[in-house]
Formats: C-alpha cells, sequence, structure tokens
C-alpha cells in the first residue's frame, strides 16, 4: 500500500475449499494453511508490486482481535520481516481495517463519520472520529451479524460461507413469506442481538421437517436476510440521528450482502448524505485494507516493538503497547 489509498499489490489466500469439507471454520485448520501460505503470499505480492523490501517504510500486521492461531502467524511472520529488513512493525485493529477498506475506494472519504461494521465475528455502530479515534455506539450482544446468516444458511443446507451464499440463494425469495420479530436490547437502542432470529429460523426450519414439509431456502432465506438487514439500519439510522453525521460508511464481510447494500442506498437517500462501500472485492478480509490502516497508524506513530503479541479480543478504541 502506498499512502494508506494506492493499492500496489492485492494478494489473498482464500481459505474457503478447505473449510467447505467441515461447514466452517476450524481454527487449527485456519492457523495451519495461514502457515503454509503466508510466505508465498507476501512473496507474489512484493513481486507483483515490483518492490524489493529496502523501499518499504512498515511492516503492518493485523494483531487482534480474531482467532488467535492465525492472528500468531501473522504477527511472528511480520516481526521476522521487520526485524530481518531493519523496518518499523505497525499493529493494526482488524475492525480498524475494514473501515479503511472505503479509503482505498474512496479517495475522497475522510473522517469523521459514522461506520457499520459487519462481519462474521463483529457487528458494531461506530463512531469515526478520526483515523485513529473511535467511539464504540453499539454492538452485538450475542451472535454477530455474518455468525447469525451463517448458521441459518447452515440449517438451510447450504455450503459454507453460508452468508454468501445465502445471498445468492435467496436472490428471488418472497421476504415476505416469513415473519420474523424485530429484537430490541431494552435500555441500549443501538445494540443488536441476532440469537431469537437464528433460533426462530432453526424453528421453522425443525417444524416444517417434523411435518414432513420443506421449506423454501430462497422465501426463508430472503425472510430472513430483511429482517437481519432491518435490525442494522434501523440501528444506523438511530446512530446517524445521534452523531448529525453526513457520511455513512459500512464494512466487513456482511458489506457485500447485496440486501443491505440496496438498503443503505435507500436509506442515504432518504437522508440526503453520503452512502461509502467498499468494492466488494474488499469487503471480506484482505491485507490491502490492514496496509490502509497500517499508514494512518503509521503516521500517527503507533508503531510495536518486537514484544508486540496477538490477542484474541480487543476494542477497537484500544491502543496496542508501543514497547
Ligand atoms: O470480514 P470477514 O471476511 O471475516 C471476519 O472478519 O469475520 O466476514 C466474513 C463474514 C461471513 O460470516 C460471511 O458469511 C459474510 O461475511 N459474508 C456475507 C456475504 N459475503 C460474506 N454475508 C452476507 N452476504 C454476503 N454476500
Ligand atoms: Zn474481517
Amino acid at each position: 500500500m502506498e499512502d494508506g489509498r494506492k493499492v500496489l499489490s492485492a494478494v489473498v489466500a482464500s481459505q474457503i475449499q478447505e473449510h467447505i469439507k467441515f461447514g466452517g471454520v476450524v481454527p487449527e485448520i485456519a492457523s495451519r494453511q495461514h502457515t503454509e501460505n503466508i510466505a508465498d503470499v507476501v512473496a507474489v505480492a512484493m513481486r507483483t508490486a515490483a518492490l524489493d523490501y529496502d523501499m518499504l517504510d512498515a511492516v503492518a500486521v493485523t494483531a487482534a482481535p480474531g482467532l488467535i492461531g492465525a492472528l500468531l502467524v501473522g504477527v511472528s511472520f511480520a516481526k521476522g520481516l521487520a526485524y530481518s529488513s531493519g523496518l518499523p512493525i505497525v499493529p493494526v485493529h482488524h475492525l480498524r481495517g475494514h473501515i479503511a477498506s472505503n479509503y482505498i475506494c474512496h479517495p475522497d472519504l475522510e473522517p469523521p463519520f459514522t461506520a457499520l461494521v459487519v462481519s462474521g465475528g463483529h457487528s458494531h455502530l461506530i463512531r469515526v472520529n478520526g483515523y485513529t479515534d473511535f467511539t464504540v455506539l453499539g454492538r452485538t450482544r450475542d451472535d454477530a451479524a455474518g455468525e447469525a446468516l451463517d448458521k441459518a444458511a447452515r440449517a438451510m443446507g447450504l455450503d459454507y460461507p453460508g452468508g454468501a451464499n445465502l445471498d445468492k440463494a435467496a436472490k428471488d425469495g418472497n421476504d415476505r413469506a416469513y415473519e420474523f420479530p424485530h429484537p430490541r436490547v431494552d435500555g441500549s437502542p443501538l445494540d443488536f442481538s441476532f440469537s431469537g432470529l437464528k433460533t426462530q429460523v432453526l424453528n421453522t426450519i425443525n417444524s416444517a421437517n417434523q411435518r414432513g414439509e420443506t421449506v423454501s431456502v430462497p422465501d426463508l432465506g430472503a425472510s430472513y436476510i430483511k429482517a437481519v438487514v432491518d435490525c442494522l439500519i434501523k440501528r444506523a439510522e438511530l446512530a446517524l440521528d445521534m452523531t448529525g453525521d453526513g457520511k455513512f460508511v459500512i464494512a466487513g464481510g456482511v458489506s457485500a450482502n447485496s440486501v443491505l447494500r440496496r438498503r443503505a442506498a435507500g436509506m442515504c437517500e432518504k437522508r440526503k448524505i453520503k452512502l461509502f462501500m467498499p468494492e466488494l472485492r474488499f469487503c471480506g478480509d484482505n491485507a490491502a485494507m490492514i496496509g490502509a490502516q497500517g499508514f494512518y497508524e503509521f503516521t500517527s506513530g503507533h508503531t510495536a516493538s518486537l514484544r508486540l503479541n496477538a490477542k484474541a479480543t480487543m476494542e477497537i478504541d484500544a491502543a496496542f503497547p508501543a514497547e
């Protein structure tokens, strides 16, 4: 990445084929695949960008939050690279990276703005006060939006990654065929809760099976996606009322969802505010977004020593230790 905005090369080694066999991510397999692929991926990225290591200014790496084994592979590799090339290490928070995917796709986007970050592990409403200054406005109390979509998709017989496959399968479904509740978290209007929706979709499938009937995957899928997206958009509107921001950003794997993208566009048009979404190839996990955020962390002086450790959990507004 150059200057946080320009992608010099973007290489993604997908593990999807491995995870399909097990219907989801098996942490040990994910870590092993990282170990097997990371050196080649970095070599190809450097070659595609036509760069030598002495032309780099820093090494950015996702250090938290996530599956600890996979994070450790990245952090250890980055430390080795930084040590051998004499470069500073810049630890990047995964969700900060997702938000930064929008800096790649929208050269005019600058903070402050309100962001909805929805992935397999997180669902957050965030005020982005500055490039490295964040306030959490709301979050999920149970499942993440992507997790809720993945589990429902799996129950409907779809392959991993369920969210993306459900999006396709539900394209022509009737989103009013099934009724879902609109769960609210008492006293926390900006928080999400998806576990009730998930239980209801599983119950719908089980009762149909018991009656010897089969559910219509397109109709149930479309109704379920609508229920999840309704929750996301409703809370996002409340967040925008609160911040008064004229810019709304979506990010994370679930921001690839066609219904969410359409509904976010409609909502922003109605409110006469600007919507920013990553291109589809930068919605899911990728290294370019980490490089983009890494630039802003680096220029803010947020580097780490070789004592840097990966962390499975970390708040987006927390700082990595400098030493
Ligand atoms: O950000 P991401 O690639 O990885 C995590 O940080 O978790 O997000 C992965 C999540 C998965 O739950 C996946 O099913 C979901 O994003 N996802 C989608 C779509 N594409 C990926 N969910 C709904 N519709 C999609 N088109
Ligand atoms: Zn992610």
